[in-house]
C-alpha cells in the first residue's frame, strides 16, 4: 500500500478560488450523478480537498457559488464532518482509533508511543509539518484492531515495531 502525502495549498493562494478546466470538468461530471446540485455537495467538497489539501474559506465560497448555495450552508456542512480539514493539515495525518476494541488490543500503547516519539499531543502537528495526530472513534475495522488511518489508508493489526518502521519511512520522505 502506498500512502500519498497531502500537499496543502497555502491559504494565501486560496483567497479567491476559480476552478480550472479540469476541476470544472470533474464537478460537471459529478453533478450528472445527483438529482440536485445540493445533493452533490459532499463529493464536490471531497474533490476540492483532494485538489487543495483542505477546505479553505475561499474554497467554500467557490463551491457555494458553483452549487448555488450560500457560503454559510456550505460551511455548516464542512464543519459538521470531521473528514474535512478546515486548516492546512500536515503531510501525514495519523488518526488513531480510540474506541474499545482498538484500545484493548494495543491502541492505547500505540497512541502513547506516537505521542512520545513525535513529541506532540492529540490535535497537534510536528513543527516540520510532517505529522499530525488525531484521536478518532471506531474506524469500522474492529476485527483487525488496533487500527490507525494515515491519510486515506488503513494500517491494521499494528504493532509498535511496525508503526515505528512506518513512521521512519514517512519521515524520510518515502511513501509507505
Ligand atoms: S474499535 Fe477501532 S476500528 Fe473499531
Amino acid at each position: 500500500m502506498r500512502t500519498v502525502a497531502i500537499h496543502a495549498v497555502p491559504e494565501e493562494q486560496l483567497t479567491h478560488v476559480t476552478f480550472d478546466a479540469t476541476m470544472e470538468e470533474r464537478i460537471s461530471e459529478l453533478l450528472t450523478h445527483y438529482p440536485t446540485r445540493r445533493a452533490a455537495l459532499l463529493p464536490v467538497l471531497w474533490l476540492c480537498q483532494e485538489r487543495y489539501g483542505w477546505i479553505a474559506p475561499g474554497v467554500i465560497e467557490a463551491v457555494a457559488a458553483r452549487l448555488g448555495e450560500s457560503p454559510a450552508f456550505v460551511q455548516g456542512v464542512v464543519t459538521f464532518y470531521t473528514m474535512f480539514y478546515t486548516s492546512p493539515p500536515a503531510r501525514y495525518v495519523l488518526q488513531v482509533c480510540k474506541t474499545l476494541s482498538c484500545a484493548v488490543c494495543g491502541g492505547r500503547e500505540l497512541l502513547e508511543h506516537l505521542k512520545a516519539r513525535l513529541g506532540i499531543d492529540l490535535g497537534e502537528r510536528t513543527q516540520d509539518g510532517t505529522f499530525q495526530l488525531i484521536g478518532v472513534q471506531c474506524l469500522g475495522a474492529c476485527g483487525s484492531a488496533p487500527v490507525i488511518q494515515i491519510n486515506d489508508d488503513y494500517y491494521e493489526n499494528l504493532t509498535i515495531e511496525q508503526l515505528d518502521a512506518l513512521v521512519d519511512e514517512l519521515s524520510q520522505g518515502k511513501e509507505a
